[in-house]
């Protein structure tokens, strides 16, 4: 009979994003195992509708537990912001939760700024969740309908990442000249930290995966849940093609077992 605590944690995303909670995971939970899975196929989830966005993130959810996931992470901020609306019968960590608090321990300032998706800054859930734990600190945001896709898809593609991290940064600093921290709402925005960081060398990247991999091992620690065996396994699957996952998998300097590709049945 199989132990409820050596089943993987299960990873979701709308593409390479959530490979950013999989290197924090490498740091702090090294003996877990890993099932992950992008749906690059349909990404970017950004511009999508509510419904669409929580439908996808059904089936997404559907597939880790059939897998026998012990736990899902949600590295997805897009897919966060509507965690209530969402099922599971495996406990759901919300990355946006994390990021919230990562920016009330880390910010002094009495602003923050914040860069992710337009289904993310439309929810509002970071605003929302910070303002619960600390009311003083104004968050400054601005999405990128193009970023994301171009970090799933194009990554080394400098000049391009470089223009749309302007587009999307510049406004947000320049409204806010108290501004020193900025929170990377979108799961992809940690991959290309060090291009962010070489155009705005004074501003502190605040990577809410960390913050969510710590809450995930407290959680697993307080209920006896972590991973015994010491042959931990990272399987990562994606629903497009498996060659568009080598960029980001070499930047981020990550070992794994197994890529696969998957087709998942959605109308
Ligand atoms: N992974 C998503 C997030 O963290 C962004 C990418 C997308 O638009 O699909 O918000």
């Amino acid at each position: 009979m199989s132990n409820i605590m050596n089943e993987p944690v299960g990873i979701l995303d709308s593409g390479v994003g959530g490979l950013t909670a999989v290197v924090a995971m490498q740091e702090a939970l090294q003996g877990e195992s890993i099932v992950y899975l992008g749906d690059s196929l349909r990404m970017p989830y950004g511009n999508k509708s509510p419904q669409e966005i929580v439908k996808l993130a059904s089936h997404l959810i559907r597939f880790l537990e059939d897998c026998g996931v012990k736990v899902i992470l949600l590295a997805c901020n897009t897919i966060s912001s509507y965690i209530d609306k969402l099922e599971s019968s495996v406990k759901l960590f919300s990355i946006i939760e994390a990021g919230a608090l990562a920016a009330c321990e880390i910010v002094k300032e009495p602003s923050v700024g914040l860069i992710a998706t337009k289904a993310t800054t439309d929810m509002g859930m970071y605003e929302f969740t910070i303002a619960k734990h600390n009311p003083y600190i104004d968050v400054v945001s601005n999405s990128s309908a193009s970023l994301p896709k171009i970090i799933d898809s194009q990554l080394e593609n400098k000049p391009l990442l470089y223009e749309n991290i302007r587009e999307v940064l510049d406004p947000v600093l320049k409204k806010d000249k108290r501004i020193k921290s900025l929170i990377l709402g979108c799961s992809h925005f940690p991959i290309i930290k060090n291009e962010i960081s070489h155009i705005y060398p004074d501003i502190r990247l605040i990577d809410p995966a960390i913050k969510q991999v710590d809450m995930l091992k407290s959680y697993l620690t307080r209920n006896n849940l972590l991973n015994d065996t010491g042959d931990p396994k990272i399987t990562l699957f994606t629903t497009a093609e498996t060659y568009e996952y080598a960029a980001a998998i070499k930047r981020l300097n990550l070992e794994v077992d197994a890529l696969l590709k998957v087709a998942l049945d959605i109308d």
